[in-house]
Protein backbone atom coordinates (compact mmCIF):
# COMPACT_ATOMS: atom_id res chain seq x y z
CA UNK A 1 0.00 0.00 0.00
CA UNK A 2 1.57 3.52 -0.78
CA UNK A 3 1.95 5.94 1.73
CA UNK A 4 -0.38 8.85 1.94
CA UNK A 5 1.74 10.73 4.16
CA UNK A 6 5.36 10.41 4.29
CA UNK A 7 7.81 12.41 6.47
CA UNK A 8 11.37 11.68 5.77
CA UNK A 9 14.15 12.70 7.87
CA UNK A 10 13.00 15.67 9.52
CA UNK A 11 14.05 18.38 11.87
CA UNK A 12 13.00 21.14 13.92
CA UNK A 13 14.32 23.05 17.09
CA UNK A 14 12.81 25.90 19.04
CA UNK A 15 15.87 27.95 20.37
CA UNK A 16 18.70 25.21 21.13
CA UNK A 17 16.60 22.44 21.81
CA UNK A 18 15.60 20.18 19.16
CA UNK A 19 12.28 18.75 19.11
CA UNK A 20 11.82 16.76 16.09
CA UNK A 21 15.07 14.48 15.61
CA UNK A 22 15.26 12.77 12.22
CA UNK A 23 12.21 11.93 11.96
CA UNK A 24 10.57 9.57 9.53
CA UNK A 25 7.15 8.04 9.55
CA UNK A 26 4.98 6.68 6.75
CA UNK A 27 1.06 6.83 7.25
CA UNK A 28 -0.14 4.05 4.83
CA UNK A 29 -3.63 4.85 2.79
CA UNK A 30 -6.72 3.21 4.23
CA UNK A 31 -4.76 3.04 7.79
CA UNK A 32 -6.21 4.81 11.06
CA UNK A 33 -2.30 4.92 12.16
CA UNK A 34 -1.64 5.70 16.36
CA UNK A 35 0.75 8.07 17.62
CA UNK A 36 1.89 7.79 20.91
CA UNK A 37 4.67 8.91 22.86
CA UNK A 38 5.14 10.60 26.16
CA UNK A 39 4.48 14.36 26.97
CA UNK A 40 6.94 16.38 25.63
CA UNK A 41 7.74 13.89 22.91
CA UNK A 42 7.16 15.99 19.70
CA UNK A 43 3.92 14.78 18.83
CA UNK A 44 1.81 17.95 18.42
CA UNK A 45 5.02 19.66 16.74
CA UNK A 46 4.73 16.67 13.89
CA UNK A 47 1.39 17.56 13.28
CA UNK A 48 2.07 20.95 13.29
CA UNK A 49 4.77 20.61 10.96
CA UNK A 50 2.81 18.05 8.40
CA UNK A 51 -0.47 20.30 8.75
CA UNK A 52 1.66 23.76 8.04
CA UNK A 53 1.54 25.26 10.87
CA UNK A 54 5.18 25.18 11.59
CA UNK A 55 7.72 25.24 8.96
CA UNK A 56 10.74 22.74 9.36
CA UNK A 57 14.33 23.30 9.56
CA UNK A 58 14.94 20.37 7.40
CA UNK A 59 13.95 17.26 5.83
CA UNK A 60 10.21 16.84 3.52
CA UNK A 61 6.88 16.21 3.80
CA UNK A 62 5.11 14.25 0.94
CA UNK A 63 1.28 14.10 0.72
CA UNK A 64 0.64 10.80 -1.55
CA UNK A 65 3.59 11.42 -3.13
CA UNK A 66 3.61 15.33 -3.46
CA UNK A 67 5.78 17.36 -1.98
CA UNK A 68 4.36 19.60 0.16
CA UNK A 69 7.06 21.01 3.07
CA UNK A 70 6.60 24.10 4.19
CA UNK A 71 3.19 24.54 2.64
CA UNK A 72 0.62 26.72 4.45
CA UNK A 73 -1.87 25.00 5.94
CA UNK A 74 -4.58 26.51 4.05
CA UNK A 75 -3.59 25.52 0.67
CA UNK A 76 -3.03 21.61 2.32
CA UNK A 77 -6.44 21.86 3.15
CA UNK A 78 -7.65 22.25 -0.55
CA UNK A 79 -5.94 19.02 -0.89
CA UNK A 80 -8.01 17.20 2.21
CA UNK A 81 -5.31 16.99 4.48
CA UNK A 82 -6.92 18.50 7.47
CA UNK A 83 -5.86 18.49 11.46
CA UNK A 84 -7.84 18.93 14.79
CA UNK A 85 -6.45 20.94 17.79
CA UNK A 86 -5.40 19.40 21.06
CA UNK A 87 -7.38 21.82 22.63
CA UNK A 88 -10.76 22.40 20.93
CA UNK A 89 -11.33 26.06 19.72
CA UNK A 90 -15.05 26.30 18.58
CA UNK A 91 -16.26 29.34 17.80
CA UNK A 92 -18.26 29.68 21.25
CA UNK A 93 -20.82 32.54 20.32
CA UNK A 94 -22.11 30.23 17.22
CA UNK A 95 -24.35 27.36 17.22
CA UNK A 96 -23.13 23.79 16.92
CA UNK A 97 -24.30 23.77 13.24
CA UNK A 98 -23.29 27.43 12.50
CA UNK A 99 -19.49 26.07 13.49
CA UNK A 100 -19.66 23.38 10.69
CA UNK A 101 -20.87 26.11 8.42
CA UNK A 102 -18.20 28.37 9.03
CA UNK A 103 -15.79 26.07 7.62
CA UNK A 104 -14.13 27.43 4.01
CA UNK A 105 -15.47 25.83 0.96
CA UNK A 106 -13.07 24.54 -1.50
CA UNK A 107 -12.88 27.46 -3.70
CA UNK A 108 -13.49 30.47 -1.18
CA UNK A 109 -11.88 33.18 -3.30
CA UNK A 110 -14.42 32.39 -6.47
CA UNK A 111 -17.29 32.50 -3.82
CA UNK A 112 -16.32 35.67 -2.37
CA UNK A 113 -16.15 36.50 -6.18
CA UNK A 114 -19.49 35.11 -7.14
CA UNK A 115 -21.16 36.60 -4.77
CA UNK A 116 -20.83 39.84 -5.41
CA UNK A 117 -21.66 38.87 -9.13
CA UNK A 118 -24.24 36.48 -8.79
CA UNK A 119 -26.22 36.71 -5.32
CA UNK A 120 -29.03 34.30 -6.06
CA UNK A 121 -25.92 31.27 -6.43
CA UNK A 122 -24.77 32.55 -3.09
CA UNK A 123 -28.09 31.67 -1.74
CA UNK A 124 -28.05 28.35 -3.26
CA UNK A 125 -24.41 27.59 -1.58
CA UNK A 126 -25.45 28.66 1.07
CA UNK A 127 -28.65 25.97 1.00
CA UNK A 128 -26.10 23.77 0.49
CA UNK A 129 -24.00 24.05 2.96
CA UNK A 130 -26.50 24.03 5.45
CA UNK A 131 -27.77 20.89 4.40
CA UNK A 132 -23.94 19.23 4.48
CA UNK A 133 -23.81 21.07 7.85
CA UNK A 134 -27.39 18.96 8.94
CA UNK A 135 -26.31 15.68 7.49
CA UNK A 136 -23.24 16.12 9.46
CA UNK A 137 -24.19 16.90 13.04
CA UNK A 138 -26.81 13.82 12.15
CA UNK A 139 -24.08 11.44 11.63
CA UNK A 140 -21.78 12.61 14.68
CA UNK A 141 -24.74 12.19 16.64
CA UNK A 142 -25.21 16.25 17.66
CA UNK A 143 -28.89 17.06 15.84
CA UNK A 144 -30.29 17.46 19.68
CA UNK A 145 -27.81 20.14 20.10
CA UNK A 146 -27.58 21.83 16.96
CA UNK A 147 -28.64 24.99 17.58
CA UNK A 148 -27.23 25.33 20.92
CA UNK A 149 -24.24 27.76 21.38
CA UNK A 150 -21.23 26.20 20.78
CA UNK A 151 -19.35 27.31 24.21
CA UNK A 152 -22.09 25.80 25.92
CA UNK A 153 -21.35 22.36 25.03
CA UNK A 154 -19.35 19.57 27.05
CA UNK A 155 -16.15 19.02 26.42
CA UNK A 156 -16.56 15.95 24.80
CA UNK A 157 -19.69 17.28 22.27
CA UNK A 158 -16.85 20.00 20.97
CA UNK A 159 -14.64 17.54 20.18
CA UNK A 160 -17.22 15.21 18.07
CA UNK A 161 -17.99 18.80 16.59
CA UNK A 162 -14.41 19.38 16.21
CA UNK A 163 -14.31 16.02 13.87
CA UNK A 164 -17.58 16.97 12.29
CA UNK A 165 -15.49 19.92 11.11
CA UNK A 166 -13.09 17.66 9.56
CA UNK A 167 -16.40 16.11 7.47
CA UNK A 168 -17.24 19.39 6.24
CA UNK A 169 -15.10 19.30 2.98
CA UNK A 170 -13.73 16.35 1.29
CA UNK A 171 -10.69 15.22 3.44
CA UNK A 172 -8.68 12.58 2.38
CA UNK A 173 -6.08 12.70 5.55
CA UNK A 174 -7.26 14.05 9.22
CA UNK A 175 -4.83 14.69 12.46
CA UNK A 176 -6.53 14.23 15.41
CA UNK A 177 -4.67 15.15 18.54
CA UNK A 178 -5.79 14.07 21.44
CA UNK A 179 -9.71 14.03 20.76
CA UNK A 180 -10.44 12.16 23.14
CA UNK A 181 -8.52 13.76 26.17
CA UNK A 182 -11.33 15.15 28.90
CA UNK A 183 -14.76 13.34 26.97
CA UNK A 184 -16.40 11.08 29.11
CA UNK A 185 -16.91 6.78 28.43
CA UNK A 186 -20.54 7.35 26.43
CA UNK A 187 -18.87 9.80 23.76
CA UNK A 188 -15.76 8.71 23.80
CA UNK A 189 -17.79 5.40 22.57
CA UNK A 190 -19.28 7.27 19.75
CA UNK A 191 -16.06 9.42 19.02
CA UNK A 192 -14.44 5.66 18.06
CA UNK A 193 -17.41 4.93 16.24
CA UNK A 194 -17.31 7.85 14.00
CA UNK A 195 -13.97 7.81 13.14
CA UNK A 196 -14.13 3.98 12.42
CA UNK A 197 -17.23 4.68 10.07
CA UNK A 198 -15.40 7.37 8.54
CA UNK A 199 -12.36 5.09 7.93
CA UNK A 200 -14.95 2.80 6.64
CA UNK A 201 -17.34 4.15 4.95
CA UNK A 202 -15.45 7.61 3.45
CA UNK A 203 -11.89 6.41 2.83
CA UNK A 204 -10.12 8.76 5.39
CA UNK A 205 -7.17 8.07 6.26
CA UNK A 206 -6.30 9.49 10.27
CA UNK A 207 -3.16 9.81 12.35
CA UNK A 208 -4.09 9.55 15.71
CA UNK A 209 -2.30 11.57 18.69
CA UNK A 210 -3.78 9.58 21.61
CA UNK A 211 -2.75 8.74 25.16
CA UNK A 212 -5.62 6.42 26.22
CA UNK A 213 -4.24 3.22 25.36
CA UNK A 214 -7.68 1.71 25.17
CA UNK A 215 -8.95 3.92 22.67
CA UNK A 216 -5.53 3.55 20.64
CA UNK A 217 -5.91 -0.35 21.15
CA UNK A 218 -9.51 -0.48 19.89
CA UNK A 219 -8.97 2.01 16.59
CA UNK A 220 -5.10 2.20 15.59
CA UNK A 221 -2.72 -0.30 13.19
CA UNK A 222 -0.06 0.30 13.33
CA UNK A 223 0.82 2.10 15.99
CA UNK A 224 4.10 4.57 16.16
CA UNK A 225 6.08 5.65 19.11
CA UNK A 226 7.59 8.80 19.13
CA UNK A 227 10.08 9.66 21.93
CA UNK A 228 12.83 12.53 22.25
CA UNK A 229 11.38 13.91 18.65
CA UNK A 230 12.46 10.17 16.38
CA UNK A 231 10.68 7.55 16.11
CA UNK A 232 11.16 4.50 18.68
CA UNK A 233 9.82 1.64 17.75
CA UNK A 234 6.15 0.75 15.07
CA UNK A 235 4.31 -2.58 15.01
CA UNK A 236 0.78 -3.51 16.15
CA UNK A 237 -0.41 -2.59 19.29
CA UNK A 238 0.28 -5.70 20.71
CA UNK A 239 4.07 -5.30 19.86
CA UNK A 240 4.29 -1.84 21.04
CA UNK A 241 3.03 -2.46 24.74
CA UNK A 242 5.26 -5.81 25.52
CA UNK A 243 8.11 -3.86 23.73
CA UNK A 244 10.91 -3.47 26.59
CA UNK A 245 12.15 0.07 25.21
CA UNK A 246 8.77 1.41 25.37
CA UNK A 247 8.01 0.66 28.90
CA UNK A 248 11.30 1.85 29.43
CA UNK A 249 10.32 5.29 28.20
CA UNK A 250 6.94 5.69 29.84
CA UNK A 251 7.22 3.87 32.73
CA UNK A 252 11.34 4.22 33.57
CA UNK A 253 13.97 2.02 34.78
CA UNK A 254 11.77 0.36 37.36
CA UNK A 255 9.42 -1.32 35.09
CA UNK A 256 11.26 -2.71 32.91
N1 LIG B 1 6.33 27.00 20.03
C1 LIG B 1 7.21 26.40 20.84
N2 LIG B 1 8.28 27.07 21.31
C2 LIG B 1 9.19 26.47 22.11
N3 LIG B 1 9.11 25.19 22.51
C3 LIG B 1 8.06 24.47 22.08
C4 LIG B 1 7.06 25.04 21.23
N4 LIG B 1 6.14 24.07 20.96
C5 LIG B 1 6.54 22.98 21.62
N5 LIG B 1 7.68 23.21 22.29
C6 LIG B 1 8.45 22.22 23.08
O1 LIG B 1 8.68 21.11 22.23
C7 LIG B 1 8.59 19.89 22.94
C8 LIG B 1 7.57 18.99 22.28
O2 LIG B 1 6.28 19.55 22.43
P1 LIG B 1 4.97 18.89 21.81
O3 LIG B 1 3.84 19.78 22.18
O4 LIG B 1 5.21 18.62 20.38
O5 LIG B 1 4.91 17.51 22.62
P2 LIG B 1 3.76 16.42 22.66
O6 LIG B 1 4.41 15.12 22.32
O7 LIG B 1 2.61 16.85 21.83
O8 LIG B 1 3.39 16.42 24.21
P3 LIG B 1 1.96 16.20 24.94
O9 LIG B 1 1.75 14.72 24.97
O10 LIG B 1 2.18 16.74 26.31
O11 LIG B 1 0.92 16.95 24.17
C9 LIG B 1 8.26 20.27 24.38
O12 LIG B 1 9.45 20.29 25.10
C10 LIG B 1 7.67 21.64 24.24
O13 LIG B 1 7.87 22.39 25.41
MG1 LIG C 1 0.66 17.33 22.22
Amino acid sequence: MPSIIDVRHVYKAFGGLKVINDCSIQVEKGSITGLIGPNGAGKSTLFNIIAGALPLDSGQVLLDGEDITNRPANELFHKGLLRTFQIAHEFSQMTALENLMMVPPKQAGESLFSAWLKPGLVNQQETAVRQKALEVIDFIGLHHVRNELAGNLSGGQKKLLELGRTMMTDARVVLLDEIAAGVNRTLLGDLVENIERLNREMGYTFLVIEHDMEMIARLCDPVIVLAQGSVMVEGTIEEIQNNPQVIEAYFGSTAA
